[in-house]
């Protein structure tokens, strides 16, 4: 009788594993702790988010899953390996537009990090036209980035992160400068094009609402130095459940358990929609 060989499959753990991470500045007026013993993981496909009040670390803590700042303490993996340096499989688009060389026109400036990363010229422009044309900016290939929209050149700073195809999107307050409408429909363009590709993407904001529509997974953080408060699943949420009574509830919420220190939220349950508190 012939016996099949036995496979044995890896699990498949957490794209993203922050384990005890702990972040400091150290300067001419001593150090200063960003973030306490922060610990998260996000898995392929998640939308995670990072939210709490200003100065509560959460640049610091996207800064080091770049490989900008290594930690203190703790750890950051990303697919099992250290984080040590940035790389081009962890790409970050920030709030400043002027993240644009005003030079170079929108192709140039999604060309540029593929150019820079060995991609040929050819396959470069190909690439950049793609994203460009997924982000409904095929038309604006040849403008300056000075000719742009606030929201169109999120859009060309999103392409361009996407063409460079990360293993993981790293998204500071990207709409935090746009008017509220520019910013919802920058919103719903993200939730679309996560729809269609399925990237992963952990995006750092202070707002609820947008924390809860853009999110499925929300991590709340305490105010400085940054610990996390409670993880959240906030996937039943998008722009259309806006202003519904559930997200109300959760909105307020979850202003409770970042603002109001004596509110304590229930232990871990594990249904998909309950909140998990870590201390
Ligand atoms: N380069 C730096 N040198 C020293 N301290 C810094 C530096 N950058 C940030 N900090 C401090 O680290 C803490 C966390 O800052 P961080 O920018 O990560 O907060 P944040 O949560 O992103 O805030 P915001 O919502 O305002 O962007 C703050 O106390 C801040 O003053
Ligand atoms: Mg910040």
């Amino acid at each position: 009788m012939s016996t099949l060989p036995l496979q044995v499959v890896p699990p498949q753990g957490p794209l993203l594993r922050a384990e005890h991470v702990t972040l400091e500045y150290t300067g001419a007026q001593g150090v200063v702790r960003a973030t306490d013993d922060v610990s998260f993981e996000v898995h392929r496909g998640d939308r995670f988010v990072l939210l709490g009040p200003s100065g509560c670390g959460k640049s610091t803590l996207l800064k080091a899953v770049g490989g900008f700042i290594t930690p203190r303490a703790g750890s950051l993996r990303l697919a099992g390996r250290p984080i040590t340096a940035p790389g081009p499989d962890r790409i970050v688009v920030f709030q400043e537009f002027d993240q644009l060389p005003p030079w170079k026109t929108v192709e140039s400036n999604v060309m540029f990090p593929l150019l820079a990363g060995g991609v040929k010229k050819p396959e470069a422009r190909e690439r950049a036209r793609h994203w460009l044309g997924k982000v409904g900016l095929a038309r604006f290939a040849d403008a300056y980035p000075h000719t742009l929209s606030g929201g169109m050149k999120a859009r060309v700073a999103i392409a361009r992160a996407l063409a460079m195809q990360p293993e993981i999107l790293l998204m500071d307050e990207p709409f935090a400068a746009l008017d509220a409408l520019t910013r919802r429909t920058m919103q719903e363009q993200l939730q679309s094009l996560w729809e269609e590709i399925g990237f992963t993407m952990l995006f750092v904001t202070h707002s609820i609402e947008e924390a809860l529509v853009v999110g499925n997974r929300i991590l709340l953080l305490s105010p400085h130095p940054g610990r996390v408060r409670a993880e959240l699943n906030s996937h039943q949420f998008d722009l259309k459940s806006a202003g519904s009574p559930e997200f109300q509830a959760a909105n307020e919420r979850i202003h409770r358990l970042l603002f109001d220190p004596s509110h304590v939220a229930p232990a871990p349950q594990p249904a998909p929609h309950a909140f998990a508190v870590h201390s």
